[in-house]
């Protein structure tokens, strides 16, 4: 059995400032510490990070004194001005490319633009770059709506980081045609493309593919569904728990991707279970001769991992 590993998974560049800097955070103790809703889209971090005393809210008003965390995907402008006002101290983690986006919003739509933004109007990413409109923004998340769009003097186009840049281009084309003058900025992270991309090399190559990440993280998601694109046999898990390992025992080869949220203890787990379970004589013999290696401690990516 082959393993072959994506070159680029689990956290991103802004997930992981996020995390470090709520771990500073935690260890700094103080004033009681919370993030304005989950830090990512990781139930097991989650979990951990409420361990170790990081509170979470959903709605800024629930608190009246204390820290308060801004997760990688940002927040509306308004709530700046609330933890201000209240008091509060502030520790911002939005990602500094959705800040990027956010400063761009602001700046068209106060020069008179109609800000339209490529997205998913439920992801608490979106609904923080819209606030930075005046909630004037409009949300288009498909072709069908690109077309249904009137006409606009003056248009200023974004998109949600995690966006695919085929659906980008798609829908920014029609969007191209509804504006007498249109400011197009695609501002899909390079860290969600070049997981992407990493993501198809390897599903191509294998017979099955592990996707780890949370089941409602929406970057996690989108690798899962490449994946499918490119290889028939792909599973979706969040832990080592949840690996169906006899089921892709009998594949020549696997390859293991993970969503920007997912922890690199949780690859972990992943990566030594598969070599645990190996190790067990029943799956030793329906692998017959092969062997799972892998480097003890050590996520290695972008390699073959076979064999003897
Ligand atoms: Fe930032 Fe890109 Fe991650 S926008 S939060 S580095 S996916």
């Amino acid at each position: 059995m082959n393993i072959l590993i994506a070159e680029h998974l689990g956290f991103c560049f802004g997930v992981k400032r996020a995390v470090d800097c709520a771990e500073k955070e935690i260890k700094n103790k103080g004033e009681n510490l919370y993030s304005l809703g989950p830090l990512v889209h990781n139930p097991q971090l989650t979990d951990r990070l409420k361990e170790q005393g990081l509170g979470i809210i959903d709605d800024i008003k629930d608190i009246k004194a204390g820290r308060v965390i801004i997760r990688s995907h940002g927040v509306p402008l308004n709530i700046y001005k609330i933890i201000e006002d209240n008091d509060l101290k502030l520790i911002d983690a939005t990602c500094p490319f959705v800040k990027n986006i956010q400063k761009k919003v602001k700046e068209f739509f106060d020069k008179g633009y109609k800000i339209i933004i490529i997205g998913d109007k439920y992801h608490s990413e979106i609904i923080g770059i819209n606030g930075w409109c005046n909630n004037e923004g409009i949300i288009v998340n498909n072709k069908e709506e690109a077309d249904a769009l009137p006409e606009f003097d003056k248009i200023c186009v974004v998109s949600q980081t995690t966006n695919r840049k085929e659906k980008f281009d798609e829908i920014s084309n029609i969007i191209l045609k509804k504006g007498k003058e249109v400011k197009l900025f695609n501002t899909i992270c390079n860290a969600t493309d070049l997981r992407q991309t990493a993501c198809k090399e390897i599903a191509e190559k294998s017979d099955a593919v592990i996707v780890i990440g949370g089941f409602q993280s929406s970057n996690t998601n989108k690798l899962v569904e490449i994946s499918k694109k490119y290889c028939k046999n792909v599973f979706h898990i969040e832990t080592k728990n949840d690996l169906p390992i006899e089921k892709i025992s009998k594949f020549n080869t696997i390859g293991i991707t993970a969503g920007a949220s997912t922890p690199e203890w949780i690859i972990k787990e992943v990566i030594s279970t598969m070599e645990n379970y190996n190790n067990e004589e029943d799956i030793r013999k329906a692998l017959e001769d092969s062997v799972i290696r892998l480097h003890r401690g050590e996520i290695v990516k972008g390699k073959i991992l076979s064999v003897t």
